[in-house]
């Protein structure tokens, strides 16, 4: 059996289908919750850390080469409205072992995000209970790479969020609107008071560390692009809605405005947000915080503004977690569904909710979050999501090839030119990351690799 046979998408049977309750506000308030999070709250301090004031450039063009795949995943995503996101489209498009290394990638995708999401929800956590006179020991409010024992916030609110979904609340859409308008007004509440006190002169040097990525001592990488590849992390997301396309009521029309409406709304947030940023203050003042936008404000002399930035951004990140933990049980599920691990991890508990597979993705993301610093697992997230991204922009232009006159409710404007320039974008994105972090990549999918060969191969539906 070919290790590139390909699956034939099909609809689920009846009994197995999921009610289609989804219309495009829900998906676009899906994305913006996805989004917005840790990339603009706690990032965009490495980001400035690394690049300086020209971090507003890192935003524009991890900006753009995500709009390039956002684009091309509206195409996939209506033409094959299947769940498993860009896993089901390489399999169904590029072949089976192709399609292992991305399923495997997304898990990486998946659990970082929700390690990296925590630790930065810790950071703003922690800033709150400051701000109201309770202090959390440093030891245990960093992991041991920045002098502590355990960033045990992080773990809590890992615990609480996984604890939610296995007992089957599941984002609802009303509650996941509210909270999506409550990041969005934190973020503008942060320019309105932040705005005022733009200074040019605190713009220059603009770009002190050059605009390619440079390694300096420790391996991190310096310079517009080198930022860019860690401020990636800030856009994706949009890509969650995907794995809601068997709940959409009219996939072409909606998963199209959803994913690309969300994207732009997002973008459009963190050029403001940026540019006010550095504008306000020297960005070595903010660059190394755990909750810089609290920071800034903080030293504007607004600290009542700066607990509520800091409280709101508390009560609204968990949504990115929820959404992130969410779509990893179904990417597994979809991969379990294809014989391809263990059916038992994905069982469906009698709640309709598979618990085994979030506890154990749970604990290992909390594990991670308790000892890990924020950019290290932010960039292995990084990696595993260019890998995906890569692969469906590859997806949209065999498939113009193979089959151009398939239906395409959606089709990418100009896809020779928009899908290469996302292929060439995540590409030069990935050798923008730290070496250890591209290693650490390889080292995943080698295991992956043997993981298919003793047993993916055999066990997949499509070989028995
Ligand atoms: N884009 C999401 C965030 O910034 C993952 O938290």
């Amino acid at each position: 059996m070919s290790m590139f046979r390909r699956k034939i998408i099909t609809e689920q049977p009846v009994e197995q289908r999921l009610a289609r309750t989804l219309s495009w506000p829900h998906l676009v308030a899906l994305g913006v919750g996805a989004i917005v999070g840790t990339g603009i709250l706690t990032l965009i301090g490495v980001g400035a850390d690394r690049a300086g004031p020209a971090v507003i450039l890192s935003f524009v063009i991890a900006g753009a080469i995500c709009a390039c795949a956002a684009l091309c995943y509206a195409e996939m995503a209506t033409m094959i409205p299947a769940s498993g996101s860009a896993y089901t489209y390489s399999y169904a498009v590029l072949g089976e072992v192709i399609a292992w290394v991305v399923g495997w990638s997304l898990i990486l995708e998946y659990s970082l995000v929700v390690s990296t999401v925590a630790v930065g929800w810790s950071g703003y956590a922690v800033g709150f209970l400051n701000g109201l006179g309770i202090v959390v020991p440093a030891a245990l409010a960093n992991g041991p790479a920045l002098g502590g024992v355990v960033n045990l916030p992080a773990v809590a609110i890992i615990a609480v969020v996984s604890g939610l979904l296995t007992l089957g609340t599941r984002e609802s859409a009303r509650i996941n609107m509210i909270l999506v308008l409550l990041k969005i007004a934190t973020l503008a509440l942060f320019v309105a008071v932040a705005l005022p006190h733009f200074d040019a002169a605190n713009l220059t040097p603009f770009a002190p560390y050059g605009y390619g990525s440079s390694a300096a001592a420790g391996g991190v990488k310096y310079g517009v692009m080198g930022a860019a590849a860690i401020i990636f992390f800030a856009f994706y997301g949009f890509d969650a809605i995907s794995t809601a396309a068997e709940e959409t009521k009219r996939p072409e029309r909606d998963l199209a405005i959803g994913i690309v409406g969300s994207m732009l709304a997002c973008t459009a947030i963190y050029m403001v947000v940026a540019a006010t940023a550095v504008g306000a203050m020297s960005f070595t003042r903010f660059a190394k915080s755990p909750e810089p936008l609290a920071l800034i404000l903080r030293d504007l002399g607004s600290p009542g503004v700066a607990t509520l930035v800091a409280a709101a951004a508390a009560i609204a990140l968990p949504t990115v977690l929820l959404a992130f933990l969410y779509g990893q049980s179904r990417i597994f599920l979809v991969m379990a569904r294809d014989g391809f691990l263990p059916v038992g991890l994905a069982k469906i508990s009698a709640r309709g909710t598979p618990v085994r597979i979030t506890l154990l993705t749970a604990i290992f993301v909390a594990v991670i979050a308790g000892i890990a610093p924020l950019d290290t697992i932010a960039s292995l997230a990084n990696a595993g999501t260019l890998c995906a991204f890569i692969a469906v922009a590859a997806c949209v232009l065999v498939l113009r090839r193979r089959d151009p006159r398939a239906p395409r409710p959606f089709r990418t404007p100009i896809a020779w030119v928009v899908a290469p320039a996302a292929i060439l974008g995540c590409v030069y994105l990935f050798f923008s990351l730290q070496t250890v972090t591209q290693l650490w990549f390889f080292a995943w999918n080698g295991v992956g690799l043997a993981v298919y060969f003793a047993y993916g191969r055999r066990r997949a539906t499509l070989a028995l």
